[in-house]
């Protein structure tokens, strides 16, 4: 395809949590319309996860995807919980791309249990990758994004985060935290032209699929199944469904966009 023509032509993108699920549809979506990535995972299970994560091999096929398309990947196994593997990272993938415009927040993790059986451990594994992976990932392109004049943040938040999710509160006190974080940091550098939006998806069939959601919500809780579900006559919505909000977020037809708390939910938070 021409590149001069797409939404994002010539930008330069980081994309965390790439190797699969809605992360490579992401960078195919950005890839589709003219950018180059930098695609980090932690392609392995950290402890405490009862799902597995992704593989090496995810991570690869991703990259295939993205240069099969004519762009360029720089591909990259770091735990975004690890702020040093990071930027030694994304100062890799940006040498060789020649330069940063935005970086998509994506990597996280879920949990699942009712409040009496939360420990401090899952508190620590979700808040650790999902709020302070994504501060990591923001900290780490912003030097980046301050060279070119400004640029986009894309902090992918959930229905969660809007909606006060229950039996999975560490997943959903993350999302809340995405949310405080990325409006603290488009204040803050709003006057430099560094935008900062949440995206806020409703249920996606992914690899995050805890075994025990259905049965914690089912045996235990099945009055609370109704607060999941959609407005709109879809069960789920489909990953590129977000991934064109975050094409959006990214593109400069968003421009004069910050501190958006962007739903792409069907309509469960109105709910
Ligand atoms: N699936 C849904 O219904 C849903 C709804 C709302 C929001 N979200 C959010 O969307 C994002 C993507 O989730 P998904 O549904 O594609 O899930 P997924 O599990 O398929 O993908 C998440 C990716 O992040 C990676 N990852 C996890 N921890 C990491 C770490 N510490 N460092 C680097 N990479 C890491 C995983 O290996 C995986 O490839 C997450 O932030 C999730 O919370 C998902």
């Amino acid at each position: 395809m021409s590149t001069r023509e797409g939404r994002v032509a010539g930008k330069k993108v980081l994309v965390t949590g790439a190797a699969r699920g809605m992360g490579r549809s992401h960078a195919v979506r950005l890839a589709e319309e003219g950018a180059d990535l930098i695609l980090v995972d932690i392609c392995a299970t950290p402890e405490g996860l009862e799902y597995p994560l992704s593989s090496e091999k995810d991570l690869h096929e991703t990259a295939r995807l993205v240069t099969e398309l004519g762009r360029t990947a720089v591909a990259r196994v770091v735990d975004v919980r690890d702020e040093a593997a990071l930027k030694q990272a994304v100062a890799e993938g940006v040498s060789e791309l020649g330069g940063l415009n935005a970086a998509v927040a994506n990597a996280g993790v879920l949990t699942v249990g009712t409040w009496d059986n939360i420990t401090t451990e899952q508190w620590r594994l979700v808040l650790d990758v999902n709020l302070i992976g994504a501060w990591h990932t923001c900290a780490t392109a912003l030097p980046y994004l301050l060279e070119q004049g400004g640029g986009s943040l894309v902090n992918i938040s959930s229905a969660a985060g809007i909606k006060g999710n229950p039996l999975h509160i560490p997943y959903t006190a993350s999302k809340y935290g995405i949310v405080g974080m990325s409006k603290a940091l488009a204040n803050e550098l709003g006057a430099q032209s560094v935008r900062v939006n949440t995206v806020h998806p409703t249920g996606v069939a992914t690899g995050m699929a805890p075994p025990s959601l259905a049965t914690v919500f089912g045996e235990k809780r099945p009055d609370l199944v109704p607060l999941f579900m959609n407005a709109l006559p879809e069960p789920m919505i489909e990953a590129v469904d977000v991934s064109n909000a975050v094409l959006y977020l990214v593109s400069d037809e968003s421009r004069y966009v910050t501190g958006l708390e962007f739903k792409v939910d069907a309509g469960v938070t109105i709910r």
